[in-house]
């Protein structure tokens, strides 16, 4: 309604304007228009007299001209006449003839000069401005054949033209006045109705009941800004960096503390049985149990996982939960029982024979086989059946975790509809090509789309996945929103680059540097001035091991100054080891460990040094700490923790990260000194570099890392992925669209 107003306002001006304009215009024809008028009549008057006038022109006649004048001043236009000579006297003038208009002066008009040829007399006009009214001179020559006698001067009353302009000044300013009042009235009027047409059909939109399509698109980016601006100012709210207690803070406001469900293949604590008989409790080397597990702390929940442990089900109840961590419980750890059979087909199987390689550049190849496939269905289901049993309420957050779980998203949609399911691929997405090659590539696509956001670690993953899914399904893409539709229901697709905890609870839990350095140097039997790298990594293809040692083979070829002083230690937990390719692996880099210390070791220096078992973090850290360089030279890989811990480790801001230009890290850490991994004279100059790097350079590099990995940690990394989900909820509130799902039985419907 204000604005209304003020639209009155202005057209109440604006019309104000151009009534003054108008009749300024309007003033100014009138008055051409009647100077005309009289200007002819003047010249008619004198010239039907000219005649009687030129055959009286004298001074004897002066009564005759008189009566002549007298004759022509009776035109109602005319006011007053005289005649004047040629030589600029008066010959007579009518009664009201004003004084100041004097022969001489006017003569002075229209003879230009004494001599000058008849000619050159001229008739001249000019209106003046007088306090009764204005008049208007005219003073017309009168010649007999070519001589001229004088001049004839007629004044006219002007004062009824100031009267008529008034009068339309009136009118015009009234018939605006009338046209200002009708156009506010109607704008009011359509103002009003179309607001309240508006307003219902925003109600009515937002209760998920328009019939107005076109209103769809443009209250759809209003809702985005609206949301985009809420969320912003939520978050900025809290400022500073992301931290446990903000997580948990993001989760009560934006999803009303919602407990969050984590499906996961492998678990955060392990309970093995151990040699003398106890159980031991394991921390997995797992990228994913690094980053999950801190975030699990912080929001509680149930973390759903395969119970691989020797030990897990006599330390779990007869559902298959338990509370971890242990001495410090805050969340649930429930545990899916496999078959070996199971296990194999899933697992090692279909996961890891197939998709595995299927999404890593590292010359493996992907096998497909039928019978796994079938278990990595079958164990889908029953994950999305402890899902469906560990919830507690019908919309709840579900965040399934990686290629293990590709058809669960589906599976968890159709079981609980009103869920939001957030996925998250740890490894990298081939191109569509690649992709291609797997026999059941439609139902991977298909199951994945029942997330409601899928995040990759770069967007570069992201664009893979759309373009697979552009090439094999149907289903439109919406490169605005990144999105893909399906039926009307959309999956976001997103970057969500993965991170640490910050600080590192294990780098917080450490010796001092130096201690680390003297115990890891006593482990290793390395003189105190020797240089130490460090590798860390589960014995993968993928992690680029044999190429690591070849680059090290190469530094002590083309740098003698390091033989005899630099150790390479590599901590290589023993994985997938069932798989052939994986027990070529081990095959494969320690024969090339024993070839490298054959070359230039001896009795008492070896230059690489393999620690082939698996480590607790305490154990990596202390390495991590002692080392000079960390080498992760990834022959392709999604992020890569392992560079991010080595960073998290040093709060010495010593020692260099070697990282592979093939990680999603080397993206974010930009400070380290990036190699291909294949190009062993490259990457072994930048382990010459690193050794050989000044304490000042070392500490300008990973304070620039350190800074970036505390602002973008796990729990931002978290944080951004529920923000995004919460917003979805609130939309899906929003447009009804749940409880339309709800009304046809579970089918999506938008
Ligand atoms: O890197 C992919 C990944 O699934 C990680 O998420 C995890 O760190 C690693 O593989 C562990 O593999 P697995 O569970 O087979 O030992």
């Amino acid at each position: 309604m204000r604005r209304a107003i003020r639209f009155v306002v202005a057209l109440v001006i604006g019309l104000a304007l151009v009534t003054w304009v108008a009749s300024v215009l309007v003033n100014r024809t009138t008055r051409d228009w009647f100077e005309k008028d009289v200007n002819l009549r003047a010249d008619l008057a004198v010239s039907g007299a000219r005649h009687t006038l030129t055959s009286h022109w004298s001074a004897a006649e002066r009564a005759y001209l008189f009566d002549r004048l007298t004759e022509i001043a009776h035109d109602e236009r005319i006011m007053a006449g005289a005649a004047c000579a040629a030589d600029l006297t008066l010959l007579t003038k009518t009664k009201d003839y004003p004084e100041g208009f004097s022969c001489r002066e006017l003569g002075a008009h229209v003879r230009p000069a004494t001599d000058s040829p008849a000619s050159a007399w001229k008739t001249w006009r000019k209106t003046y401005e007088l306090p009764g009214g204005d008049v208007h001179i005219t003073a017309i020559p009168v010649v007999d054949e070519k001589t001229p006698l004088g001049f004839v001067v007629l004044v006219h009353d002007l004062s009824f033209a100031a009267r008529r302009e008034s009068t339309t000044q009136r009118f015009i300013l009234l018939a605006f006045a009338l046209l200002a009042l009708g156009a506010s009235a109607v704008t009011i009027l359509s103002v009003r109705l179309s607001w309240r047409g508006w307003n219902r059909d925003l109600q009515l939109f937002l209760r998920g009941q328009s019939r107005r399509p076109e209103f769809q698109p443009i209250l759809r980016d209003v809702r985005d800004l609206v949301d985009r601006i809420v969320d912003e100012k939520e978050t900025d709210r809290e400022g500073g960096p992301w931290t446990p207690e903000r997580l948990k803070q993001t989760l009560n406001r934006f999803l009303r503390g919602e407990k969050v469900v984590v499906v996961a293949n492998r678990e955060p604590y392990i309970h093995d049985r151990a040699r003398d008989g106890g159980v031991t409790v394991v921390h997995p080397a797992s990228g994913l149990v690094t980053a999950l597990e801190p975030v699990m702390r912080a929001c509680s929940g149930t973390w759903i996982a395969h119970g691989g442990g020797s030990a897990d089900r006599e330390t779990a109840d007869a559902n298959g939960r338990i509370r971890v961590p242990p001495g410090d419980e805050s969340y649930i750890v429930r545990r899916v029982w496999l078959t070996k059979e199971e296990e194999q087909g899933y697992y090692y199987g279909f996961s890891n024979e197939g998709l595995w390689p299927l999404c890593h550049i590292a010359d493996a190849r992907p096998t497909f086989r039928n019978d796994d496939w079938k278990h990595y269905q079958a164990v889908n289901e029953r994950f999305a059946d402890a899902v469906v049993a560990e919830v507690d309420s019908d919309d709840p957050i579900v965040l399934v975790q990686d290629y293990h779980f590709a058809l669960a998203p589906r599976m968890i949609r159709e079981r609980l509809p009103r869920a939001t399911v957030i996925m998250f691929w740890h490894i990298p997405w081939p191109n569509s090509q690649r992709f291609g090659i797997c026999p059941w590539r439609k139902d991977l696509l298909d199951g994945m789309l029942g997330a409601s956001i899928l995040g990759f670690h770069t967007r570069f993953d992201g664009n893979n996945f759309v373009e697979s899914v552009d090439r094999f399904i149907e289903a439109r893409i919406d490169r605005e929103e990144s999105a893909v539709v399906q039926q009307g229901r959309s999956t976001f697709v997103r970057p969500y680059p993965i991170s640490l905890e910050w600080p590192t609870r294990w780098a917080k839990t450490s010796p001092a540097v130096d201690d680390c350095r003297a115990s890891v140097f006593q482990e290793l039997g390395l003189p105190a001035d020797a240089l130490l790298g460090v590798g860390v990594d589960r014995l993968d293809y993928t992690k680029g091991v044999e190429e690591r040692f070849l680059a090290v083979e190469r530094l002590l070829e083309r740098f003698p100054a390091f033989r005899g002083r630099f150790t390479f230690v590599q901590l290589a937990a023993p994985s997938r080891t069932a798989i052939e390719r994986y027990r070529q692996l081990n095959e494969n880099v320690e024969r090339v460990a024993a070839r490298v210390n054959e070359r230039f070791g001896d009795g008492r220096y070896r230059p690489v040094v393999l620690m082939r078992a698996h480590h607790e973090p305490p154990t990596v850290f202390r390495f991590y700490r002692a080392a000079n360089v960390c080498y992760v030279s990834s022959l392709h890989d999604g992020m890569n923790l392992v560079s991010k811990e080595f960073v998290a480790a040093r709060d010495d801001e010593r020692g260099v990260l070697v990282l592979s230009q093939f990680t999603g890290a080397a993206r974010e850490l930009t400070e380290a000194l990036i190699v291909n991994p294949y190009d062993l004279d490259e990457a072994s100059a930048a382990l010459a570099t690193a050794l050989q790097m000044s304490a000042e350079e070392q500490r300008e590099r990973m304070r620039a890392m350190r800074a970036f990995i505390a602002e973008f940690n796990v729990y931002r990394w978290a944080g951004r992925m529920l923000v995004d989900a919460a917003r979805l909820r609130r939309r899906d509130r929003l447009t009804g669209r749940l409880s339309d799902a709800l009304a046809v039985g579970g089918e999506q419907v938008r």
